[in-house]
C-alpha cells in the first residue's frame, strides 16, 4: 500500500509541524509557521464555537498556507461529588492565602468535541487542511464527513495500541507522542495502562508496525533531533515547547521567565493541574497536589477548573506558582526567536 506523502499533499517546505497548544498557540504564531513552510496549528481544545471561529479567521487573514486546528476527543468528566470535595478542602488553605473563598464544587470547563455537535459542524464548513485530534477520535460517521469534506486527519497516539485504532479508524497521519512531551499526554484512556514509551522508541515502533505516515513529537527542539526522527522513519517532527518563546505565542512573562531559567530543567508529568496527565514545569500547585498526602485527583477537566480559580486567586496578588506552563523535557533547549527564524534555523541546522 502507498502511504500518503504528507509533506507533498500539503505543499510544505519542511517536515515541521508547530505543535497545537491550547492557549499559547495563537493565529500569528500558525500563520507565522505556515507561511515560512512548516505547518502552523491552532489548538482549540479549550475554545468556545465563537472563539473557535474567530482565531481561524484571524489566521486566515494571515496567510493562505494550509494550518492544523486541533481538538479534544476526551470522555466526559465523571463526576464524583465526595471525591470533588476532599479535593477542594485540600487546596482551601492557598485559596485562604490569596483571601479568596474555595469553590463549592467543580464544573466540566471545556466541553469535549465528541460532546460538541456545533464546533463539529463549524470544523466541516471551514474546512481547515488539517484536523487533528488529541485524547481520542470522533465516530465513525463524523470522520467519514471530515474525508468527504476533503480535510486531511492527523491523531496523537502514546502506545501502538492506541496507534492501530487509529489506523483501523481510518485517520490519515499518526502523531507518535513521547514520554517527553510538553502539555498533556495523549492517552485515550487517563485510568489504563501506560507504557511511557519514549519519543524514539515510540517512533520507530510506530514506523515499523502501523501502515500510515508517522509524525515524531515529544522533546524534539532543534533541527538535529529532526533529522534523527527522520532517520528513524518519520515523516515530520511536531514541536510544541520549542515554540513556546516566540513572540508570536500567547505565553505570559512568568511563563517565559520559568522557561529561560533553572526551572526549565525539572518537568513532570502529572494529573494534579487538570484532572489528566500532563508535563509542565514543577511549581507550588504540582508540588502540593503531588504529595503523599493528597487526595485523589479529580475526573479530567474538574481538575482543571480549580486550578484556574486558584490561578486566578493567586496572580491577583502577583504569585504565579499555580499556573499551568506546560513544557517537555528538552524545555532548556527552547530558543527566543520569532516564528519565521526559529523554523529557518531548524531548517539549517537539519542540513
Ligand atoms: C504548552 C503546550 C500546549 C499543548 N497543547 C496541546 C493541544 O492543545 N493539543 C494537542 O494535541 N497537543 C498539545 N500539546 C502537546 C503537543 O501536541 C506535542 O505533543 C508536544 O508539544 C511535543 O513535545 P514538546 O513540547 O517537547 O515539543 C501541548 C504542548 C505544550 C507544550
Amino acid at each position: 500500500m502507498t502511504q500518503l506523502d504528507l509533506i507533498a499533499t500539503l505543499g510544505l517546505e519542511s517536515p515541521i509541524i508547530q505543535a497545537p497548544m491550547a492557549g499559547v498557540a495563537t493565529p500569528e504564531l500558525a500563520a507565522a509557521v505556515s507561511n515560512a513552510g512548516g505547518l502552523g496549528s491552532l489548538g482549540l481544545g479549550a475554545s468556545t464555537v465563537d472563539q473557535a471561529r474567530a482565531m481561524m479567521a484571524a489566521t486566515r487573514a494571515l496567510t493562505d498556507k494550509p494550518i492544523n486546528v486541533n481538538v479534544f476527543c476526551h470522555k466526559a468528566a465523571q463526576f464524583d461529588a465526595a471525591r470533588e470535595e476532599a479535593w477542594i478542602r485540600y487546596f482551601a488553605p492557598h485559596f485562604a492565602r490569596f483571601g479568596a473563598t474555595p469553590p463549592t464544587g467543580l464544573a466540566e470547563v471545556y466541553t469535549s468535541f465528541l460532546h460538541d455537535p456545533a464546533l463539529q459542524f463549524l470544523l466541516l464548513a471551514e474546512q481547515p487542511a488539517v484536523l487533528s485530534f488529541h485524547f481520542g477520535i470522533p465516530d465513525d460517521a463524523y470522520l467519514t464527513a471530515v474525508k468527504a469534506a476533503g480535510i486531511l486527519t492527523m491523531a496523537s497516539a502514546t502506545s501502538l495500541r492506541e496507534a492501530k485504532a487509529l489506523e483501523q479508524a481510518g485517520i490519515d497521519v499518526i502523531i507518535a507522542q513521547g514520554i517527553e512531551a510538553g502539555g498533556h499526554r495523549g492517552v485515550f484512556n487517563p485510568d489504563g495502562p501506560d507504557e511511557r514509551l519514549s519519543t524514539a522508541v515510540l517512533t520507530r515502533l510506530l514506523v515499523k508496525k502501523c501502515h500510515r505516515p508517522i509524525v515524531a513529537a515529544g522533546g524534539i527542539m532543534d533541527g538535529q533531533s529532526v533529522r534523527a526522527m527522520l532517520d528513524l522513519g518519520a515523516v515530520a517532527a511536531q514541536m510544541g515547547t520549542a515554540f513556546i518563546l516566540c513572540p508570536e505565542s500567547a505565553a505570559n512573562t512568568s511563563y517565559r521567565e520559568n522557561l529561560r531559567s533553572e526551572r526549565a530543567a525539572t518537568t513532570c508529568l502529572t494529573p494534579v493541574m487538570s484532572g489528566r496527565p500532563a508535563r509542565g514545569m514543577v511549581n507550588e500547585l504540582i508540588q502540593w497536589g503531588d504529595a503523599k498526602d493528597a487526595p485523589a485527583v479529580p475526573s479530567y477537566p474538574l481538575t482543571y477548573d480549580l486550578a484556574k480559580q486558584l490561578n486566578a486567586a493567586a496572580v491577583a496578588q502577583g504569585n504565579h506558582e499555580f499556573a499551568a506552563q506546560w513544557a517537555g523535557q528538552g524545555a532548556p533547549l527552547a530558543r527566543e526567536m520569532s516564528a519565521a527564524q526559529l523554523l529557518r534555523t531548524i531548517v539549517k541546522e537539519m542540513a
